[in-house]
């Protein structure tokens, strides 16, 4: 096979160098040079131009438009990917190192592989089966693990770097379902660079994507982040894939979230709830039962619904407001946004005329979950509130609204759902803008009565 030449390509204006500058000469932008495998157009070419494409209807498709779906068997995953995982997708998998990937993809290939079994127990062979690409790990780790989630699995390994032999071995296996493991140690010899370097990455993402689509298999993509947060550099993965998910957690508990950022083939606002256990992580069916779990009334602490996609969560807020000696007091908020935590306690000494000035406020939300929407507003105002004035709020009360500029509160989507799974748990009272149309109304209904 003859070796393709690779060239420099600056990724702010495009010029192309046969060598690696620091700087580009062309628009002045330091270190934005990168490797790319040469793909400038024949142009001299007759047999390309005279080609044509193949058009088709939009119409012709409406019977194929029902694609059938994986079930990767557990419905926390098939939730998130908005249904299961659809045929010839790729999936990047993205979140820090440790956090559970490797051990959340055995478990899905280990799922998808006895659906096979049990699909077509006659005809047993790796056609029917899930490939785990281990670049990362020897194929006895990968043994240990999947030992760990089932003592019956039997998965198909195949140790390599190579992406060319990895697509290869794909392109001949013709599995159901792909796993690499992580494209960070994938690489092609076309180009020079390293393993992980973004122009490795990138092609290694690309040529899978190709294959992917050839033959209509999924293939899902580990991804580590980086320092910086984003997957491989600056966002060069993201726009690749067709579906971008991001496994979240905090040390301090076992509680794992997988959350979509991109998904071309569902929504982006539905999470997936996982505890790590002994043996694999396992679903969370009723969140707010959970984050309630171990719930303490004590001045500070404040329930809300969330809304993630379709399904309401109950969570507690809890505050703490403490005499600062610093110059600038701290507001520090944990799962919630430090701007809006800032801008809350702002709203709060403004319009109910609390001394805040000189106090430390920090708030934290249980269980770990990030919170981005404004509905808990009002929830994380009564819990400094209720910590300021050391008094307790009602353990049969939740919280729901948006807290405005003015102090006023403002409705919020969803709010027949939330009350509804607030009353589920036991919650007598959900206070929210139809109960009190302002923050010190609120305050005054919960928390001065007494
Ligand atoms: P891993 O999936 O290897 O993380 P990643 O691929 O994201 O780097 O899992 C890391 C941690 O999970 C590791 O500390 C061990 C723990 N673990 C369990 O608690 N239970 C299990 O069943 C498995 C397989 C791992
Ligand atoms: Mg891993």
């Amino acid at each position: 096979m003859a070796k393709v030449s690779s060239e420099y390509v600056c990724q702010q204006c495009g010029f192309r160098s046969s060598t690696f500058l620091g700087k580009c000469p062309e628009c002045g932008t330091w270190n934005s040079l990168v490797e790319q495998v040469n793909t400038m157009p024949k142009l001299n070419n007759k047999n390309q131009i005279s080609k044509t494409g193949e058009v088709v209807y939009t119409k012709d498709f409406e019977q194929k438009q029902k694609v059938d779906r994986l079930s990767s068997r557990l419905s926390e995953f098939d939730r998130v990917l908005g249904g299961g995982i659809v045929p010839g997708s790729v999936v990047l998998i993205a979140g820090d190192p440790g956090i559970g990937k490797s051990t959340l993809l055995s478990q899905l290939a280990i799922n998808v592989n006895t659906l096979q079994l049990t699909v077509n127990s006659d005809q047993l062979s790796v056609n029917n089966s899930v490939l785990y690409v281990a670049g990362e790990e020897s194929a006895q780790q990968i043994k240990l693990r999947v030992e760990r989630i089932s003592k019956k699995a039997n998965l198909a390994i195949l140790n390599e770097t190579d992406v060319d032999i990895v697509v290869n071995s794909i392109d001949k296996l013709r599995p159901t379902l792909v796993i690499v493991d992580s494209i960070q140690t994938m690489e092609t010899e076309d180009l020079t660079a390293a393993a992980g370097s973004v122009s490795q990455v990138r092609e290694s993402t690309h040529r899978l994507q190709r294959i992917a689509k050839l033959i209509h298999t999924p293939i899902f993509i580990v991804g580590h982040v980086t320092k910086e947060g984003t997957v491989a550099g600056p966002r060069t993965l993201e726009h690749l894939v067709d579906v971008v998910l991001n496994l979240e957690g905090e040390s301090s508990n076992n509680f794992r979230i997988l959350r979509a950022a991109k998904n071309r083939f569902g929504p982006t606002d539905e999470v997936g709830i996982f505890e790590m256990e002994e043996s694999g992580m396992k679903e969370v069916i009723n969140p707010s039962q959970i984050f309630l779990d171990g719930k303490v009334n004590a001045p500070g602490s404040a329930v809300t619904v969330i809304l993630t996609g379709l399904r309401p969560m109950l969570l507690e807020i809890q505050a703490l407001v403490t005499k600062s000696y610093a110059p600038l007091p701290r507001r520090i908020g944990t799962g919630i946004d430090n701007n809006r935590l800032t801008l809350l306690v702002a709203v709060l000494q403004k319009r109910l005329g609390l001394p805040l000035f000189d106090q430390d406020v920090f708030v934290n939300v249980t269980g770990g979950i990030k919170i981005n929407e404004p509905a808990a507003d009002l929830a994380i105002c009564m819990s400094i509130v209720s910590s300021l004035k050391d008094q307790l709020i009602n353990k049969n009360i939740a919280f729901v609204g948006e807290v405005g500029l003015l102090g006023e509160l403002r409705v919020v989507r969803g709010l027949e759902k939330r009350i509804v799974e607030a009353k589920k748990l036991g919650f007598t009272k959900v206070i929210s803008p139809t109960f009190a149309k302002s923050l010190a109304e609120a305050v005054k209904l919960v928390l001065e009565k007494s």
